[in-house]
């Protein structure tokens, strides 16, 4: 696996065999941080987000800094020249003058595609609107592997805002690549997913999905629940988002419904969706999940600035 030099901006960017260097090698990492400590001594990441953001943010610098490299970035565009009205390659450009590495997180779908032409490093999407979140992806099969010991053979269910929610769009054009994968998309009929997901999942060698809208209906049948939250910031006008917001809520009495190896799975940040007494179930594992994102995070910066 070579990916010297490359940039993350969506799950196909990379291969399946690419996908799985990166888990094995984030897994070994966890094994042994001491090991990689020094690995990225010099290198310096920069993180640039223009949207709030608390796990991809941390998670990126506390890679980079885990790995012995360093860090600078903003966090929130008031705080750069876009507040000048400058764009988003001049801004990059500049920042590869410093940097050896970028995360660029923007509310915008394309912008980290544009970072990366005109960067000259490489640039990573720490998401982009409602469109892809690769790293929590990567994050994401990280975890389903550890927990589960495959990334094939799976029934999936991805529950709430799969419209806008990034994190369901980049996992499920990741996960349709592996075998016998089944989705079942629940969500109600305005957050459906987007038709151009539903191509990818469902194209040449992809898998099978349904739509349903009630959770209750086939939680007994999933192998893994993944949750989001309604995501409030992309909705055009507040009376939908308050109608729609409280759609699922994941509790003690419905996960009664869900068999005993059921992994629960959310990209965090949680509002109503899940709740608090629901985190002591052992099936629940979204703080490991964002625990693990720091290890593909140490795994993928190293890969792309070509350290072994
Ligand atoms: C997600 C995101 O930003 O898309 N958060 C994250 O990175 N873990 C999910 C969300 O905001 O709902």
């Amino acid at each position: 696996m070579n990916l010297t030099g490359r940039s993350f901006i969506e799950p196909p960017d990379f291969s399946v065999e690419e996908l799985d260097g990166l888990i094995d090698f984030a897994g070994e990492i966890m094994a042994k941080p001491s090991a990689y400590a020094e690995r990225a001594k010099g290198s310096l990441l920069a993180t640039l987000f223009y949207e709030p953001s608390t796990r991809t943010r941390f998670s990126f610098e506390a890679a980079m800094l885990k790995l012995g490299g360093q860090v600078i970035g903003f966090s929130g565009e008031q705080s750069s020249s876009a507040a000048k009205g400058e764009s988003i390659s001049d801004t990059i450009r500049t920042v590869a003058c410093y940097a050896d590495i970028a995360v660029i997180r923007h509310p915008k779908e394309g912008s980290a595609k544009v970072a990366a032409a005109a960067a000259g490093i490489p640039v990573i999407n720490g998401g982009d609107g409602g469109h892809q979140h690769p790293t929590q992806t990567l994050t994401d099969l990280m975890t389903i592997k550890l927990e589960k010991g495959r990334l094939s053979n799976l029934k999936v269910g991805l529950c709430g805002d799969l419209k806008f929610g990034r994190t369901v769009h980049s996992l499920a054009r990741a996960l349709c690549r592996y075998d016998g994968i089944e989705f079942i998309l629940i969500s109600p009929e305005e957050l459906r997913v987007p038709d151009y997901v539903k191509v990818d999942i469902s194209g040449a060698g992809g898998c099978a999905y349904r739509e349903v809208e009630r959770m209750q209906d086939v939680l007994p049948e999933l192998d893994i629940l993944y949750m989001t939250r309604v995501q409030k910031e992309r909705f055009f006008n507040e009376e939908d988002y308050i109608r729609l917001k409280d759609s699922y809520i994941l509790d003690a009495e419905k996960m009664r419904l869900a068999r005993e190896d059921m992994t629960v799975m959310h990209p965090l940040p949680r509002v109503n969706e899940i709740a608090a007494e629901v985190d002591s179930d052992p099936r629940a594992v979204y703080f490991k999940q964002a625990k693990n994102g720091m290890y593909a995070r140490m795994a993928l910066i190293l890969s792309l600035l070509g350290i072994e």
